[in-house]
């Protein structure tokens, strides 16, 4: 359709563009980090720079218009039956399991939006544009992994609804601080639905 050049665009306000991240990113990823998850949670800086330098193509910002909005992490792995708690730690090096030439499993070790969009729909589609991106540019990726904390109840309900299934519960994974611990969830899907 053409369009007059003073017709504005429509804008669809949930549509999220990813773009790679770079080292220029990272004040902002660990605001995200700091902002989406509380102290004994968050990722050191130091583990996103090696993401960012080690596989670019899953180190994404999202953008929703001119404002950034959120970011999405992930590594591939090589697919096994059982995962192990000690694969997921907090800190550890992408590059002890990251294979993008022998691994078949796309492992999302971060998501975060900002408060202001959250309660929006905005989750699942981030999760989805970053399957998208990286099934194009890994074809052999077949299923996708991640490990969540059983009391986070918005993020279980988005990898629920995209077809993610448990498949392994590791008791007592995470510190809630004061003594208390929570169970976290491994869950996992085709990565083509
Ligand atoms: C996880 C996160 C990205 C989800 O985005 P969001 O904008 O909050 O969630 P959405 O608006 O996309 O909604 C997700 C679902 O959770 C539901 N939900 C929202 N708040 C909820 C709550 N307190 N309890 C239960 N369900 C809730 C929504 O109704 C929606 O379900 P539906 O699609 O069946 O209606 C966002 O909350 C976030 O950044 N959290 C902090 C970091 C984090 O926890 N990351 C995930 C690590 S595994």
């Amino acid at each position: 359709m053409d369009r007059h050049p003073q017709m504005p665009t429509p804008v669809d306000n949930n549509a999220l563009r990813l773009v790679e991240a770079t080292v220029a990113d990272l004040d902002r990823i660990m605001e995200l980090e700091r902002q989406g998850f509380a102290a004994g949670h968050q990722e050191l800086r130091s583990a996103y720079a090696l993401r960012i330098a080690t596989f670019p193509q899953g180190s994404l910002m999202a953008w929703r218009g001119a404002d950034c909005v959120g970011c999405v992490f992930s590594e591939i792995w090589r697919a096994t039956p059982q995962p192990d708690a000690a694969h997921f730690t907090l800190g550890h090096d992408i590059r002890e399991r990251h294979d993008p030439v022998l691994g078949n499993e796309l492992y999302i070790s971060s998501m975060t939006l900002v408060p202001t969009v959250r309660g929006l729909g905005l989750g699942a589609p981030l999760l989805s544009a970053c399957l998208a991106h990286a099934t194009q540019a890994f074809p052999q990726l077949n299923s996708t992994l991640l490990l969540v904390n059983a009391a986070w109840a918005p993020a279980r309900r988005i990898y629920a609804g995209l077809g993610f299934v448990e498949i392994a519960r590791f008791a007592g994974f995470f510190d809630a601080g004061e003594g208390s611990r929570q169970d976290g969830i491994v869950m996992r899907r085709p990565i083509r639905p």
